[in-house]
């Protein structure tokens, strides 16, 4: 780590205690204290996030400035918007603030939430990319997890923020995100190095079920070993607590896991009528292809007899139309 690069984590940590300073202490953040006690988060849970809020005038600007930061270091950080005249002033306001932190547990970046629904404005606004944050490296929570994750050799992967925060204070605390976008290869080099199962846990709506769909077809090219959780329909991991409580939400946890094909089983109905000759052809076909990526023909064998079963085949046609897929696999 270079001196330039140093100076904006020191940025970054002062930011961080300022903006959690006013969530914690302060009338201009009480609102947003009131709101992440309303979601069910305790004072433990926001100190150990460091959670914080960002008030409305550009408060981050002139503390900075006071502790003596250099222009061109704050123009670096990415936490200043710059005008015309290349006058700087905070990129966030009139939101909670999650900080983001590399694998060391360096603040590098943050994620503010605005408080109330607003249609003109996005939920989540990022740090944009600067020398010390690359979105495609940063696992969300990785550097409190990595602990948990390489004793138990187990991580969970969710969607959102407040998911891995809602797992955390549950008593789960081998949590993870990625900034909302896809994995990459970096975050995959990264956690391969650091377990061995992977459970991807996404929100039950629609986009979270696509979601799931897309990190699995992305992580079955590694060696890790994939598990998927299901969210009840419509609500995601952070929601089931606030409905059910911790407890329940843990041991909800436990029992949700299931194999990556009975996930594409699901997975592959949606959208489709099995009644329908054509669309029950095409998901068996769909489904033979999943079982023919599974590597141990007894685990194969159980899957193909449910099918047999399920839509009443013949068990050696299906069997013959597997191996041919198997057999161009390898
Ligand atoms: P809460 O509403 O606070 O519970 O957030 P959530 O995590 O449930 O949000 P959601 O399921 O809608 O989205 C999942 C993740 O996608 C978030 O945690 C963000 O990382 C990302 N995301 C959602 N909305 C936005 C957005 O408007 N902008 C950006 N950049 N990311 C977003
Ligand atoms: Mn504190
Ligand atoms: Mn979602
Ligand atoms: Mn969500
Ligand atoms: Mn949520």
């Amino acid at each position: 780590i270079d001196s330039d690069e140093q100076i904006l984590i020191d940025i970054h940590t002062q930011s961080t205690d300022l903006y959690h300073h006013i969530l914690m202490n302060t009338e201009m953040g009480q609102s947003a204290l009131d709101y992440l006690h309303n979601r069910g988060l305790k004072d433990e849970t926001i100190d150990k996030y460091q959670l914080g809020f960002a008030p409305s005038n550009s408060i981050l600007k002139t503390f900075l400035v006071q502790k003596k930061y250099k222009y061109q270091d704050l123009r670096k950080s990415g936490l200043f918007l710059e005008d015309d005249n290349g006058d700087l002033k905070d990129r966030f306001f009139n939101r909670i603030i999650y900080p983001i932190t590399n694998e060391f547990g360096n603040v590098i970046a943050f994620s503010g939430r605005i408080l109330n629904k607003d249609d003109n404005q996005a939920k989540y606004l990022n740090s944009p990319e600067t020398t010390i944050f690359n979105k495609r490296k940063v696992l969300f929570n990785f550097s409190n997890a990595r602990n948990t994750i390489r004793k138990e050799k187990t991580t969970i992967l969710y969607e959102g923020f407040m998911d891995v925060i809602s797992a955390y204070q549950s008593g789960l605390h081998n949590g993870i995100a990625s900034m909302g976008t896809s994995l990459t290869d970096e975050q995959i080099y990264l956690l391969q190095r650091n377990t061995t199962n992977l459970y991807v846990c996404y929100d039950g709506d629609a986009p979270g079920q696509n979601a799931i769909n897309r990190s699995i077809g992305i992580l079955e090219k590694t060696q890790l070993k994939l598990g998927v959780i299901q969210m009840p329909s419509g609500i995601d991991p952070d929601e089931y607590r606030q409905q059910n409580g911790e407890s329940k939400f843990k041991s909800y946890m436990h029992s949700a896991l299931e194999s990556v094909i009975s996930f594409k089983m699901h997975f592959l109905k949606l959208n489709r009528n099995l009644d329908n000759e054509n669309d029950k052809i095409n998901y068996i076909n769909d489904v033979i292809r999943e079982i023919a990526k599974i590597s141990q023909p007894i685990e194969r064998d159980v899957y193909i007899n449910q099918i047999s079963e399920q839509f009443g085949l013949n068990k050696i046609d299906l069997t013959n139309q597997l191996n041919k897929l198997v057999n161009r696999n390898n």
